[in-house]
């Protein structure tokens, strides 16, 4: 069974991988505060880090190339609103908001 471990500041939650959902839609599923206002790619602060498993997760989005330097996304931040699982396997992630 694959699982996505998603950080925050209240801990660390572990939860089924749902495919083509957002970090942003799974973490509101599970109930866990994941901070969102726009859900577009602007407001960022859904900002997070990828620690595991990034090759299970979409491609970077342009309104990520946007929002994010391209040396954060070097060192694989992401916006959880964007960012979407696409295949199964061990994801970890961080909420890092700014
Ligand atoms: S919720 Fe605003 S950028 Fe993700």
């Amino acid at each position: 069974m694959s699982a996505i471990t998603l950080l925050t500041r209240a801990g660390s939650h572990e939860v089924s991988i749902e495919l083509n959902q957002s970090i942003v839609a799974l973490a509101k599923k599970n109930n866990i505060v994941w901070g969102h206002a726009c859900q577009r790619g602007v407001c960022a602060q859904c900002r997070t880090h990828v620690l595991e498993g990034a090759e299970h997760l979409n491609e970077v989005t342009p309104e990520e190339k946007l929002r994010l330097r391209k040396a954060e996304r070097a060192e694989g931040y992401r916006l959880g609103c964007q960012t979407k699982i696409v295949s199964s396997g061990t994801i970890k992630v961080a909420h890092r908001p700014y």
